[in-house]
């Protein structure tokens, strides 16, 4: 008997329903390997980000049979096919860092070492209600006939200028939006899965067209590794059905670990691996001369022409019960996540 985290509980139902493709069971040692350093699966198929079942202990025998338990729940279960301990070079590796303070390198240091391997079965009512492999083309084929390019948009914020910027950039290139928030595990100080799907929802109903932009959550784990998180979000992206993935500044970053542009020019430089075109956007700005956002490629003004968006300024605005600048986010926005209440707009401690 195994009991799973809620990481990995959500891991067994993407795994079962497609969303992972081609990756349909917990990876073993080599396969990890292989992917935290080469991007690659042992048949050489691109995937960036490894997807491994945590356990306290390796008493498992190799061709056994495990109930896997969530919550004290039976959810599945697993045929042990590998059982090994991850080594910490390899999560400096998965973060191209070796800062014990990085996000992803604190959670990781949270968990056992220890994992297993091998292929799942899960109990039908725990994949009911899970995004599933080409979830958009059955949506469109009901609701909008002429949908052929639909692109994918990856946040673990509510709506912002610069999002939107990018959003619209995205619905004149293709025929529709998906806006997938991630609304798995996020850590301490993000916002609450509340405040990003309440503001989404006010967005949807009161500006975008409802027959080309869909809004539904993507229940995984955020893990911050920018880059290579990128990759892993359109490969996500690309199994629910998009066509194309728009990736901005610091896509999954956090801090200053990686640079604003290098998730767009990884993802570029495997896009023609990874069957999914990358919509690679450049960070809009308000630039006062220009009246409105552009970004570098649409105006020339300098620097002290331009307002920032700045996440940071939206949260602090916010955390002060305040509204943030307009030209940051959109008044009405501001004041659907304000009327949730101070303690339920970010995430307390997890
Ligand atoms: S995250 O998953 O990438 O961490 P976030 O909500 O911060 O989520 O960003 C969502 C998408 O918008 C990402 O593709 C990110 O690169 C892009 N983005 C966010 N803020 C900006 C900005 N100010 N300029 C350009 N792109 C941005």
């Amino acid at each position: 008997m195994i009991h799973i985290s809620p990481e990995n509980f959500l891991d067994l139902r993407y795994l079962a329903s497609g969303v992972f493709y081609p990756i349909d069971s917990f990876m073993s040692y080599d396969e990890y390997v292989c992917v935290v350093k080469d991007m690659r699966l042992l048949n050489k198929a691109i995937f960036s980000l490894p997807i491994s079942l945590e356990v306290e202990h390796l008493n498992y025998d190799i061709g056994s049979k495990q109930d896997l338990y969530y919550d004290d729940t039976l959810v599945g279960f697993i045929s042990i096919s590998d059982k090994f301990k991850i080594k910490k070079e390899h999560i400096f590796e998965l973060y191209q860092s070796k800062d014990e303070k990085h996000p992803g390198i604190i959670k990781e240091n949270l968990k056992s070492p220890y994992r297993v391997a091998g292929s799942i079965e899960i109990k039908e009512e725990f994949l009911k209600g899970s995004l599933y492999k080409n979830f958009l083309q059955d949506h469109f084929k009901k609701i909008n006939k002429n949908v052929k390019t639909i692109a994918g948009f990856q946040t673990r914020n509510p709506i912002h200028k610069a999002h939107e910027h990018l959003q619209r950039v995205a619905l004149e290139l293709c025929d529709a939006l998906f806006i997938n928030p991630l609304v798995g595990w996020k850590k301490e100080g993000d916002f609450s899965e509340n405040a990003v799907m309440k503001a989404y929802e006010f967005m949807l109903e009161e500006f975008y067209p409802k027959n080309r932009v869909v809004l539904r959550g993507l229940q995984t784990a955020m893990r911050y590794a920018g880059p290579k998180e990128a990759v892993f979000h359109a490969i996500l992206r690309r199994n629910i059905g998009c066509s194309h993935f728009i990736v901005g500044r610091d896509h999954a970053g956090v801090g200053t670990y990686y640079g604003n542009y290098e998730a767009q020019d990884l993802a570029k430089a495997v896009e023609k691996d990874l069957g999914i075109s990358i919509l690679a956007l450049k960070e809009p700005y308000y630039c006062k001369k220009c009246n409105e956002l552009v970004s570098e490629k649409t105006c020339s003004h300098k620097e002290n022409e331009k307002i920032y968006i700045s996440g940071t300024k939206i949260r602090q605005a916010l955390k002060n019960d305040e509204l943030p600048s307009e030209f940051m986010m959109r008044k009405e926005i501001s004041n659907v996540i304000l009327s949730l209440g101070k303690d339920n707009i970010f995430i307390k401690e997890n």
